[in-house]
């Protein structure tokens, strides 16, 4: 039986944007623990390059980017969370400023200095603030720094957060949610969180794909941990391929941003001919279903691997100015950008649906919240538009901080939560079958679950995804956990709640294309599912 307890004020799973920037906001007045599966800067967030969508240009306006997001939403997006997210967005950007994070300057016509704004798929603005291409570090980096100076903050590094504990799994009254079990990587045990708030930041599902540009960490834990809590997750169909991943055997998930199309950078095939303006007027500057599915058609039409993305006709000073780090990382693999075109393929890389909930991050379960990659807060409709990621980190990180702040009423009364028992458990002397299931999943849903689908391929899937979670189910009954255990278990539920919810959706809209129905219903209409325990 595990022995070690602790007791906190809030219990903050996650710690990339969403998962920092509400530790703190409220790391003065409350005790807070701060759990992540690997060093704290370590996940999606780091890894982002592009950067931050905002207003902060005269020439531009809410309005504007309210109809951008909308547009590329295709008809899904919640209008009033569009709003309540881009009218915080220039409030958000001082706030990151006044932190010290160091975005990209330009000298303006009158001799000011103003941010440098870049331009992204789908925006009918230049509206991107930046740190070069690295922006999630530049980001990651300064909450982290300011995050040690809370004192009332402690991070457990290398702690895998198992399962929720509500109250009515300890036989109490009540669906409050009072804390979470933890796999501790260095020991090997389970530890107790007893919380008056748990909020839930991990980030999104995408390594449920063989390609992804997500670091391990986006195993979609949060979500899956929610539906077994009982709350309803919404649109997972809506995983987003992002168009331009680096093709090369030594570079797992590497990106090239989209900011390179932005800056004028076109896609072309083996042959050197320019494929987008075929597709959509605004070419390269498409939302990124429309770009990504051309991607794949042209692929599966020739036949070839990759297509390329070229920048080289841009001058050498520019693109390793505003590109540094692809262009090392690209060098490295000796590729020069500044001469000959990138071979890119599409990836996953971004989970659109995820945990229900209301506008300051709250769920269906009192005390539980979740934001940033996991929630599904009506922002991204049927397609992110890029950049508005972290934006909403970080407005609903701010957003949930407040509601916790004005909502003390959280009981720390004393519970009776008993000890995990691992009693009844042994050691595994058969790992291979959770590394085997690992790939399996991986393959069929990029196979079965991709850009273009049909009934027939997500049945497959569907079937497959049920004998998996048998077998996994058994497995996990019968040994000590670790890890890669409760990745692939989390992968498994949340793989099966994307094929449910693209099963449900009998339409091609945004991110959801299926050739058995390829036109768009009158109506726009979220898929919500309700998990066995709701209510
Ligand atoms: P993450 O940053 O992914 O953090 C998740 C955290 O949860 C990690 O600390 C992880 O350890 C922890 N965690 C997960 N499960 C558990 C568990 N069971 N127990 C304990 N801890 C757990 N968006 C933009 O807006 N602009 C961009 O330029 C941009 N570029 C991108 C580039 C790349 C390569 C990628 C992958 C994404 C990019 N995105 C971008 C998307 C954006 O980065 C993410 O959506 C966003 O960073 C998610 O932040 P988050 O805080 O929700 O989760
Ligand atoms: C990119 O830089 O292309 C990623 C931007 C995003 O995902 O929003």
């Amino acid at each position: 039986m595990s022995e070690v307890r602790h007791e906190y004020d809030v219990l903050v799973i996650g710690s990339g944007a969403a998962g920092m920037t509400l530790a703190l906001k409220l790391g003065r007045h409350h005790r807070i623990a701060m759990l992540c599966k690997d060093d704290p800067t370590e996940g999606s967030t780091y890894y982002a390059q592009g950067g931050v969508a905002a207003v902060l240009d005269e020439y531009d306006s809410v309005s504007s980017h309210i109809a951008d997001t909308l547009n590329a939403g295709a008809g899904l997006c919640h209008e009033d969370v569009v709003e309540f997210t881009v009218e915080r967005s220039a409030e958000i950007i001082k706030w990151l400023v006044e932190l010290g994070v160091n975005f990209d300057t330009r000298t303006a016509g009158d001799g000011s200095t103003e941010f440098h704004l870049t331009r992204e798929g789908g925006h009918s603005h230049r509206r991107v603030i930046h740190a070069a291409d690295a922006t999630g570090r530049e980001i990651a980096e300064t909450l982290s720094d300011h995050l040690k100076e809370l004192h009332n903050v402690t991070v457990f590094p290398k702690y895998v957060a198992v399962d929720l504990i509500t109250r009515d799994k300890i036989g109490l009254r009540g669906k409050d949610c009072v804390g979470a079990y933890a796999l501790n990587l260095d020991s090997g045990k389970v530890e107790l969180f007893r919380a008056r708030y748990v909020v839930l930041a991990t980030g999104g599902a995408s390594k449920v794909y063989l390609y992804t540009s997500n670091p391990d960490t986006a195993s979609g834990d949060g979500i899956a941990m929610a539906w077994r809590a009982g709350c309803r997750v919404a649109n997972l169909e809506f995983n987003q391929f992002h168009p331009t991943c680096l093709y090369h055997p030594e570079a797992k998930s590497f990106l090239i941003s989209e900011a390179l199309r932005g800056e004028g950078a076109k896609l072309i095939l083996p042959d050197g001919t320019r494929f987008m303006p075929d597709f959509d007027e605004r070419a390269e500057l498409a939302p990124r279903d429309i770009v990504a599915r051309a991607i794949d058609h042209e692929m599966k039409r020739l036949g070839c691997e990759c297509v390329y993305l070229d920048i080289s006709h841009k001058d050498e000073a520019f693109i390793k100015s505003h590109f540094p780090n692809i262009y090392s990382r690209c060098l490295d693999l000796g590729i020069d950008i500044t001469r000959e075109p990138i071979p890119i393929v599409p990836a996953a890389h971004y989970t659109c649906g995820g945990i229900v909930t209301g506008k300051y991050g709250t769920t269906d379960l009192p005390f539980l919240y979740a934001i940033g990659e996991s929630s599904f807060t009506g922002l991204h409709g049927a397609n992110r538009m890029a950049s508005n990621s972290l934006l909403e980190c970080i407005v609903f990180a701010h957003a949930a901080a407040e509601h916790i702040d004005s909502h003390p009423e959280a009981s720390n009364e004393p519970l009776a939560i008993p000890s995990w028992d691992d009693t009844q458990v042994t050691n595994s002397d058969e790992d291979v079958i959770i590394s085997h299931n690992w790939d399996e999943l991986r393959r069929f849903m990029w196979d079965y679950v991709g850009i273009v689908r049909t009934d027939k391929r997500l049945q497959r899937a569907r079937r497959r995804v049920q004998l998996l979670n048998q077998e996994v189910t058994e497995y996990y009954s019968n040994y000590r956990i670790s890890s890669d255990l409760l990745e692939l278990r989390n992968l498994i539920l949340v793989a099966d709640l994307m094929i449910q919810c693209a099963l449900r959706r009998k339409e091609s809209r945004g991110l959801h294309y299926t050739l058995d129905y390829p036109g768009l219903n009158d109506k726009a209409e979220d898929t919500i599912l309700t998990p066995p325990s709701f209510g």
